[in-house]
């Protein structure tokens, strides 16, 4: 079993009958759902599936998990997603599938969040990981010059060699190359304030436990706060 499997069947195991759970995204999100249905299937788990993007409203549809909007519950009790990068103090980067606003928009509406991460995504500080920046396509390359003159080194996400990445909204990203990122707090306060930027995936203490994968068994860090 890889360390993206072990992770996400132990967070599987957290999710009990008559939750409400957001489905996060993402090559380890994919084995949580996996266990979620196969738990469905076979168990008779008993759940609603808040999903955080299309691949994994289909991947969870296809395996018979009942799906509803995130304006279609009241709450969500528990929401389990990957991360790109968690620091010492617990931010995270999120968004390098792409689908950091759906994530953002289910993790703020949960009671807990759950991120499940190989060893490899455990950091001193984070900015290693490009920083996703979700823009709205009108004034995007206003925006990139403006990222470029902070000496953010962006670049645009891009489908293919013509075509720029577009959101599950249709909006783009432009990555930002920062290498360390001294204070993820400021700095996700300056992103929320330039007009035409939607989101960013600075994920600043939205996290309740974190379960990384090692070699020797599931590490559970409950974060306190
Ligand atoms: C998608 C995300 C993912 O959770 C993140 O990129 C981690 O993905 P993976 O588990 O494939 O490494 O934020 O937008």
């Amino acid at each position: 079993m890889n360390l993206k499997e072990m992770v996400g069947l132990k967070a599987a195991s957290y999710v009990k009958d008559g939750m409400t759970v957001g489905l996060g995204t993402g090559s380890t999100a994919y084995y949580m759902i996996e266990e979620l249905g196969r738990r469905v299937k076979e168990e008779g788990l008993d759940i609603v599936g808040v999903p955080t993007s299309f691949a994994s409203k289909e991947q969870a549809e296809k395996l018979g998990i009942v799906i509803k909007d995130i304006d279609e519950v009241t709450h969500v009790d528990l929401t389990i997603d990957g991360a790109d990068e968690i620091s010492h103090d617990f931010h995270g980067i999120k968004g390098g599938g792409a689908a950091l606003l759906f994530e953002k928009i289910v993790a703020i509406n949960s009671k807990a969040v759950i991120w499940i991460v190989d060893e490899s995504k455990m950091v001193e500080k984070l900015g290693k990981f490009p920083l996703p920046v979700e823009v709205v396509p009108y004034g995007q390359e206003q925006l990139f010059h403006l990222f470029q003159t902070k000496g953010y080194n962006p670049s645009f996400r891009m489908e293919n060699e013509d075509t720029l990445k577009k959101t599950d909204s249709g909006h783009s990203i432009i990555d930002l190359q920062l290498d360390v990122i001294e204070d993820p707090i400021a700095l996700a306060l300056e992103l929320d304030q330039m007009v035409g930027v939607v989101e960013h995936g600075l994920f600043n203490s939205m996290v309740n436990t974190v379960i990384v994968g090692y070699a020797d068994g599931p590490k559970v860090i409950d974060v306190q706060r």
